[in-house]
């Protein structure tokens, strides 16, 4: 038996540790049914004194192990090492580390300094402030350095580089949080990069996420200057430490990039590039001094647990064509977000231009489908303008990315597609799972969701990369539990909710973007006027605000991360107070007893399902249809998500041994159940709005009553077959409603839905071309045009969800993938399926192929869990680890 995957809160030997850590582990033997029986695990600090020696613990735990120790010192490196025994009478042993990062607040030196008054931002390309190159050099003493860490961040976004060099590749610090409560700092090992003597740091700021019209926080800071904080911590081999702080002495200067921006995009003229300038030794008499910025302090900083942000992929070229206007258009056959690297070798004064989209028109020109009339997208030009100095050299944009497939150069004489490289950037993580079936179709719908993952999870979970960029809260509240299966996204996710409790009002309600920017902040003071009735303050919207719940939910079901929950138990309990407070203030329909309205939240602003294929054709440019589709959702999905937060609240007490709060909210769901049934369900037994969305929300999480069940359950079936066979639900009914159908004994119907290729359907996206998950069903006219709708949406791929858990029929039956069944369902159209997921105890692999009247299955199980694998012939065998052929 052997150790593996030693990690210390997710992370393997991470070097930034500011809070308590948690650690996690996983067992290989090539003995089956291998489970934990005890661990032991002792922490050491550098001079080897033990800071907390867990003893020996009977118990299978692996994972989310919280550390007990004495309390930790800052930038100190510790030593762990576990012991596990199993049930076969093995012992293994192993050692990992993890570092401190700054623990204290006053153990911060530095100060921050920053620029002057940088000029007003304008939406738009062209329309901001160039970025600015800060510099400082300082020496070192001869004596022999064994470790230096850098501690960094800014007001803006950064690229550091030491001597000229930077430390990683890390693109967009210090990330994306609600900056007014958390900034993340990022911790850089810089031993092999410094130097005895002189050295150099330079920090090149543009405006990122903080100072970004659509995305400022506060409309305060979007007037200062960019301000940089670093602290470089130097230790020598006789002991002693040297550290060098910001503190005035920095110059700065503009560089080469004239204008960036995360919507619009980036100008850079390489005549303006100053070698040299972050090394020592550079003349900067010119530059101008900062100035100390004594308004910033060091509360909100955080250190930036998990892995940045990156390039995952490279994608060269597929097509190069001239369309009918005459543009140079080139496609990467991938829809993604990203940068282009070009490589330049034109004369000097030339400028390119590259004009970055997603899909053209009808004719093959150049398209921007993100502008809606009137509404978002305004400023997104997605433009970079790339001014040569006459050398040969690649460029990438620094300070922006671009959603696109294609894109559109312009300036040159001749095009050649080998000098454009799409850059696929994301934050890095863990690729979790794979999966593949005897459907081609079917593994390209999976393919495409994973690029849609990967498009929207730069740093934050978005809605897409090219329109927004934005930490909808609705979309990740659907998505969770699928992008959980296909990558590591527990830092992600765990960063995100520290901005999602951050942003709560004090009322309790979460906001429908966070971080809670500016733009949404107005937006949510127009959506007031419609919905406030009855609540004070900020106003929550159903099945959005929600993911405050569903997000740790599904960590905690896919994971076993109970910390998460504990966490963010107020905030979940804040919100559901809100959605209390709310039922009970507003009426929606004065008629109703009061003693029903009470329980009923039928009021305020509410998306709805969102997106109902019938209700939403013309695309978001579409007001009235929208309007309807808001005021009939009111109707019922608050009613519906009030219910199902009330029974995840009570859920989560349970877990947490809070058994006072338990019994509350279920009560409260009984009431609100009732409720439903008296007020949101007529005399004649159907729902107030007859959306095929409302009956399967009703019948998916059994609030129907019992004389209702069958005749829902009928309606169902109905409303599908009226509808061709597809199916008519937005963001919130997509995700449930093949699981809906096979709960209704209906798996064929599932199938059916899964294997549509008319619109709406999944297919259909995928036989017309689609190459990631769209927006919206319908992306184009009925003659074809394309509609100002998005490619690059993630929410609909959460039908992947429903295929591991069907196709290869992997079910967690305990948190984490502990036990799980494994239950294949059946459908002619598939012939094999093979799926593997990573799960925090090792990975689960299945792989099926039922051909000529043969069945047979292979099953892999890792240590430490149990599985449950059903035949088709209803046959249930039980296995510890090890691998199966069944
Ligand atoms: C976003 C969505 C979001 C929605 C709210 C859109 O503009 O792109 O994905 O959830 O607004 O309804």
């Amino acid at each position: 038996m052997k150790l593996y995957a030693l990690k210390t809160t997710h992370e393997e030997n991470p070097i930034s540790i500011d809070q308590t850590p948690y650690f996690s582990w996983k067992l290989e033997s090539e003995q089956e049914n291998t489970m934990q029986t005890a661990y032991q695990i002792v922490v050491s600090a550098s001079d080897n004194t033990v800071v907390w020696d867990s003893g020996k613990i009977e118990s299978d735990k692996s994972t989310f192990v919280v550390y007990k120790g004495t309390e930790l010192t800052s930038k100190v490196k510790y030593n762990w090492e576990v012991t596990i025994w199993d049930n076969h009478g093995n012992i293994a042993k192993e050692t990992a580390y993890f570092e401190t990062a700054i623990l204290n607040t006053c153990e911060w030196k530095s100060k921050w300094v920053m620029s002057k008054q940088l000029s007003k931002r304008k939406k738009g390309f062209g329309n901001q402030p160039a970025p600015l190159m800060f510099r400082r050099e300082f020496t070192l003493s001869d004596k022999e350095i064994v470790k230096a860490r850098l501690y960094a961040t800014c007001h803006g976004m950064y690229n550091i580089s030491v001597n000229g060099i930077r430390p990683d590749e890390r693109h967009f610090a210090p990330e994306y949080s609600s900056y007014d409560s958390i900034l993340f700092y990022q911790t850089y090992d810089v031993t092999e990069i410094i130097k005895n003597g002189n050295n150099a740091i330079g920090m090149y700021v543009g405006d990122g996420w903080y100072f970004c019209k659509e995305t400022t926080m506060s409309k305060k800071t979007a007037k200062d200057g960019y301000a940089i904080l670093y602290q470089l911590e130097v230790t020598y081999a006789d002991n002693s430490t040297e550290i060098i702080c910001s503190d005035g002495s920095e110059k700065y200067a503009e560089g080469p990039v004239i204008h960036s921006d995360l919507f619009a995009g980036e100008k850079y003229d390489a005549n303006r590039e100053q070698i040299g300038w972050d090394t020592p030794g550079f003349d900067d008499n010119g530059w101008s001094p900062v100035i100390i910025d004594n308004k910033s302090g060091y509360d909100e900083l955080a250190s930036q647990i998990g892995k940045p942000v990156g390039v995952v992929k490279e994608l060269l070229a597929q097509k190069y064509y001239v369309s009918p206007r005459g543009e140079h258009i080139i496609d990467f056959g991938q829809v993604l977000a990203g940068k282009v690297r070009i490589h330049v070798n034109a004369e000097k004064g030339t400028k390119i231009t590259i004009d970055h989209f997603e899909t053209t028109d009808k004719e093959g020109n150049y398209f921007n489908n993100i502008l809606t009339e009137g509404g978002v997208g305004g400023g997104c030009d997605q433009k970079v303008e790339y001014i040569c100095d006459g050398n040969e050299r690649d460029y990438t944009e620094l300070f922006s990315f671009q959603g696109f497939r294609y894109i559109r150069v312009s300036g040159l004489d001749t095009v050649k597609p080998e000098d454009f490289t799409a850059l696929a950037i994301s934050t890095i993580k863990e690729n979790l799972g794979t999966f593949e079936c005897s459907e081609p179709r079917l593994n390209k719908l999976y393919e495409n969701t994973r690029w849609s993952q990967r498009s929207n999870m730069i740093s934050i979970p978005t809605d897409c990369p090219q329109r927004e960029k934005a930490g909808w809260t609705g979309d990740i509240g659907v998505y969770s539990p699928t992008a959980l299966l296909n990558e590591d996204v527990t830092d992600l996710l765990t960063r995100w909710m520290r901005s999602v409790s951050a942003d709560q009002s004090d009322n309790g309600a979460v906001p429908m973007v966070v971080p809670n920017n500016q733009t949404y902040k107005s937006m949510m003071t127009l959506l007031k006027l419609v919905g406030k009735r009855g609540v004070r303050g900020d106003i929550g919207v159903a099945g959005w605000a929600d993911a405050c719940i569903l997000v740790p939910l599904a960590m905690y079901n896919q994971t076993g991360n109970t910390l998460i929950l504990e966490q963010h138990y107020d905030t979940m309990k804040k919100w559901c107070d809100y959605i209390i407070m709310a039922a009970d203030k507003g009426t929606g329909d004065k008629k109703r007893p009061k003693e029903i309205e009470k329980y009923l939240w039928d009021t305020g602003f509410h998306y709805g399902e969102w997106l109902i294929p019938s209700k939403t054709q013309g695309g978001l440019n579409d007001v009235g249809a929208m309007r309807t589709a808001f005021a009939e959702a009111v109707m019922y999905v608050p009613e519906v998500y009030a219910i199902v937060a009330m029974r995840n609240l009570a859920n989560i007490a349970g877990i947490l041994g809070k058994s006072k709060d338990k019994c509350f909210y279920e009560d409260m769901e009984a009431k609100m159940t009732d409720a439903f049934a008296k007020g949101c369900i007529t005399h004649d037994g159907k729902m107030l709005i007859e959306n095929m969305g409302a009956y399967i929300m009703a019948v998916y999480y059994d609030i129907v009553p019992d004389s209702l069940k069958s005749s829902f359950e009928k309606i169902i079936v109905e409303k599908i077959e009226e509808n061709d066979m597809r199916l008519d639900t937005g963001f919130l009914g997509t995700p449930i409603i093949l699981d809906t159908l096979c709960k209704i004994g209906r798996s064929d119907m599932a199938y059916g839905l899964l294997f549509q290729n008319k619109a709406p359907s999944w297919l259909y996206e995928v036989e017309n071309g689609a190459t990631s998950i769209w927006e919206s069903w319908h992306v184009t006219t009925p003659e074809g045009n394309p509609m100002a709708v998005s490619l690059n949406h993630y929410a609909f791929g959460c039908v992947d969800d429903w295929m591991f858990r069907n196709i290869t029929g992997i079910i967690p039956t305990a948190p984490g993938f502990k036990e799980f069944t494994v239950n294949p369902l059946l459908d002619e159209r598939i012939t094999s399926a093979k799926r593997s997921y990573e799960t925090e105890y090792g990975k689960i692999s299945v792989e099926w192929k039922n051909e000529d009247g043969k069945f047979e299955m292979k099953v892999s199980v890792p240590c430490n869990t149990v599985a449950t694998i059903v035949m088709p012939s209803g046959e249930q065998i039980r296995k510890g680890s090890g691998d199966y052929v069944l």
